[in-house]
């Protein structure tokens, strides 16, 4: 379909959407700093209803499926039109920052209520989310609103969080229960796409100083909760030879998994970011440890090699320092390419607002790889300040995130112009973009 002449010059509403955004960085705001919105929290309950309000004021329609998720919809929406989804997450991780999800979701409001006052006609209907709990900092299940919605949540049921109290909890707080979850998967082949836009959270694009990345790859992931089991006993009187200290053990694995990406180079990142030891007292020798261990690379192979890898360390810790050191996945993502005309289609927009972009993987993960099960995705890339994200000074430039917000907005005009389903109909956007680097002089470099 060919759009009316002034879609080209539509734009966000920049107080609006700056408004939005300060607003919700208040909720879940933490005194020690920064933000603990965490996944199903009371905190995320209160940003869907402040979101789902401010939808109301702009003119849309909010609702909120049996998962948590927000669902914004225009008031002439079509439920017979194929969806494009646009969107991100409303939680943080522990004292995260302001950016990381909202300012997706809040981008993805923002692009539903221009082209609904100014009624642009979209084939593809484009519908607004924000997914509860991706990151799985308090019910232990990362990703849980987007495999709600692609019908992929595998036993999420029995999630839990750290104290072992049951996710229906959560979902009891919000009006749901584990019955209705299975309400909440889209039917196969209705939604034609989705967009996620998203602060960089790494420092390639401050670097290169290009507004705009162009995701190409998302990095798989997998998570173990590793148990180190000693025994614990009186730090004076226990002689050194006799021990089985869980935390020595414990130490020497952390070393060795971050040597497993660092050292010998197979796979991108690999982190030990949670450790809880007991009984964690000065004069007693610690008898366990728990500790989680994340693994992460664009390609599978790799990543099971690694794995291979971590397996055997804590095999070889085991039997070093004799004691009982037991390994079990607890999550698994795997890596995803983006889509070749949903990138197209990002990268005509950028260029057509004058915006230099780069092509460049996702170190991060994000509902984007878990959506791309059901549909094609695509990603679009801000800057982040000095790279930080995942702790309060995470920021971007005020002028970057309206940059980005736009790009949504033009990709998404765009989209409606491409035929039949993304995958086999990107030769259109491509073809554009194509001319567009050329009349403009852009590249698009590998980083
Ligand atoms: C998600 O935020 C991740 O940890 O990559
Ligand atoms: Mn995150
Ligand atoms: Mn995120």
């Amino acid at each position: 379909m060919t759009m009316p002449a002034h879609a080209t010059k539509l734009a966000i509403d920049r107080i609006r959407f700056e408004r939005t955004l300060r607003e919700l960085a208040e909720i879940g705001a933490d005194p020690r700093g920064g933000l603990s919105r965490l996944g199903l929290s009371q905190a995320e309950n209160e940003a869907r209803a402040y979101l789902s309000e401010a939808s109301r004021a702009a003119g849309l329609y909010p609702q909120v499926d049996p998962a948590g998720n927000l669902l914004v919809r225009r008031p002439s929406a079509d439920p017979q039109r194929p969806a494009l989804l646009i969107g991100s997450h409303l939680d943080t991780v522990v004292q995260g920052g302001w950016l990381d999800g909202a300012y997706g979701v809040v981008a993805a409001l923002e692009v539903l209520a221009v082209l609904s006052e100014n009624e642009i006609e979209c084939p593809r209907e484009p519908v607004a989310v924000g997914f509860a709990n991706e990151e799985g900092a308090l019910v232990q299940y990362p990703f849980w609103g987007s495999r709600a919605l692609t019908g992929t949540l595998a036993d999420g049921g029995k999630a839990c969080d750290r104290t072992g109290q049951p996710v229906e909890r959560y979902l009891r707080a919000f009006g749901s229960d584990l019955n209705r979850l299975a309400e909440t998967a889209w039917a196969p082949g209705s939604i034609s796409g989705y967009l996620e836009l998203h602060i960089e959270q790494g420092t390639v694009l401050e670097r290169r100083r290009i507004p705009i990345g162009v995701v190409e790859a998302i990095v798989g992931r997998a998570i173990f909760e590793i148990s180190v089991l000693g025994t614990a006993g009186h730090a004076g009187t226990t002689a050194m030879c006799d021990r089985q200290d869980a935390l020595a053990a414990a130490a020497c694995l952390v070393l060795k998994v971050e040597s497993i990406a660092a050292e010998l180079g197979l796979c991108r990142t690999a982190t030990v970011g949670y450790l809880d030891v007991m009984p964690n007292t000065t004069n007693t020798i610690p008898g366990t440890v728990r500790l989680t261990a994340e693994i992460r690379d664009t390609d599978g192979e790799r990543l099971r090699t690694a794995e291979t890898v971590l397996r055997s360390m804590a095999a070889s810790v085991a039997g070093s320092r004799d004691l009982s050191v037991t390994v079990r996945k607890a999550h698994q993502s795997d890596p995803v390419a983006t889509d070749p005309s949903l990138r197209a289609a990002v990268e005509n927009a950028a260029l057509s607002l004058g915006l230099a972009c780069l092509a460049m993987p996702s170190g991060a993960g994000h509902d984007a790889q878990i959506v791309a099960m059901a549909a094609p995705v695509g990603m679009i890339f801000v800057p982040s300040k000095d790279g930080m994200s995942h702790v309060p000074a995470e920021d971007t430039e005020a002028d970057a995130l309206i940059a980005g917000a736009n790009v949504l907005l033009h990709s998404v005009l765009a989209l409606q112009d491409e035929p039949g389903t993304f995958q086999h109909g990107c030769a259109q956007s491509a073809s554009k973009a194509n001319d567009r680097r050329q009349q403009s002089g852009y590249q698009l470099t590998p980083p």
